[in-house]
């Protein structure tokens, strides 16, 4: 046997489907979210019979499959009916109303959107929907800078159903009360997965993106145990691709253990990597938080004014308990000589 046998070779690769290990691919099958579904669709469901659905507020934090559930309903339901419309947008991409509109066009098949101002939009996009009804998810509405497009649909949409997504529950609280008060949505929350579950999850991913043998038992059993631990499907699928790229880089053939330890140690830049979702203010505070982990809030508002940062104390804690929310640090409550104070960690100090 020649030494190069269990190497690569040159340009090889160990992932057979890449595209399996990307965060918005979307798996045939969804375990352990059908409870969500089903009760997504009974929400739809009034739409078929020309009446309106429902409005829910889908929360909880990130990477639990809001997003992936929520999809897997508008396919079902664009494979059992053309009278329904299924209009998913993504408000991080799609930031302002104008871009929405746009983008409802597209998703409706109509292609003259040149030089239309909103209100021609708004009018078009009302003229084909309302011909029938349809499903609005409005996915990461609190990237969204305006909502002008929410209220047009609430006002001038008939039969309709609107679901709202985001990693932050506090979100609601701060919106427009006339939307509001229109809205009137259910909440719908996701709860993490277990050990068990999660584990579930990334080993039929794997199955989707490797060929069988790559991975050594042991070694995904730790990528397993991480996401679980951080409560996230998605730093699981980073830890399956970084590990995988650890072991191209060695040309070695398998993924074992040393290439798992080695994806783990930059789980910390995926968390930067999202980092990049941040508005400035939080991510000023989020930067504060890395640098200065273990301190106490107030301490961490002194420095956080040293820096020039203006927010009253009030919005500080807003933000730390956003940033809590959307799982970029942790929080936990110590009583002290001086009374209860909270003390604020970063998520992944244990590295
Ligand atoms: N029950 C599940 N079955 C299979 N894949 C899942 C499941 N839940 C989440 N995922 C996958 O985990 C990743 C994160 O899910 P996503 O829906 O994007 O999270 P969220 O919208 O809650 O942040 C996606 O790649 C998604 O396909
Ligand atoms: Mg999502």
């Amino acid at each position: 046997m020649g030494v190069f046998d269990d190497m690569l070779k040159g340009g090889e690769s160990l992932i057979r489907n890449e595209a399996a290990l990307d965060y918005d691919f979307l798996p045939k099958l969804l375990p352990y979210r059908e409870q969500e579904q089903k009760y997504l669709a009974t929400c739809i469901k009034p739409l078929f019979s020309g009446r309106s659905g429902r409005n829910l507020f889908i929360h909880g934090p990130p990477g639990i499959g809001k997003t992936a559930a929520t999809r897997h309903v508008l396919r079902d339901l664009e494979e059992q009916t053309d009278d329904v419309h299924a209009l998913y947008i993504n408000c991080w991409q799609k930031n302002t109303t104008y871009k929405v509109l746009l983008e409802m066009c597209d998703l409706l098949g109509y292609r003259f959107t040149q030089n239309k101002k909103a209100v021609e939009l708004y009018k078009i996009v009302a003229g084909i929907v309302n011909k029938s009804g349809a499903v609005f998810v409005f996915d990461e509405i609190d990237k969204a800078e305006d909502f002008d497009f929410l209220y047009f649909v609430l006002e001038e949409i008939y039969n309709k159903a609107v679901f709202l997504i985001t990693n932050y529950k506090s979100w609601l609280v701060e919106l427009d009360e006339r939307i509001k008060s229109r809205l009137i949505p259910e909440m719908v929350e996701f709860k993490h997965y277990n050990e068990t579950e999660t584990k579930g999850i990334l080993k039929d991913r794997l199955g989707y993106a490797f060929p069988d043998g790559v991975w050594d038992d042991k070694a995904f059993g730790l990528v397993a145990k991480k996401a679980a631990e951080l409560k996230d499907i998605r730093s699981g699928l980073f830890l399956l691709k970084e590990a995988s790229l650890q072991a191209e880089e060695k040309s070695s053939k398998k993924i074992g253990v040393p290439e798992v330890n080695e994806a783990i140690r930059k789980l910390d830049d995926f968390t930067v990597k999202n980092s990049a979702e941040l508005e400035a203010e939080s991510k000023i505070i989020y930067d504060l938080v890395r640098q200065h982990s273990g301190k106490r809030i107030g301490d961490l508002y002194k420095l956080y004014q040293k820096k020039g940062g203006v927010s009253s104390y009030k919005t500080f804690q807003r933000k730390i308990a956003k940033l809590e929310e959307g799982k970029y640090l942790t929080t936990k409550k110590e009583t002290g000589t001086g009374g209860n104070t909270t003390i604020v960690e970063k998520k992944l100090s244990d590295f």
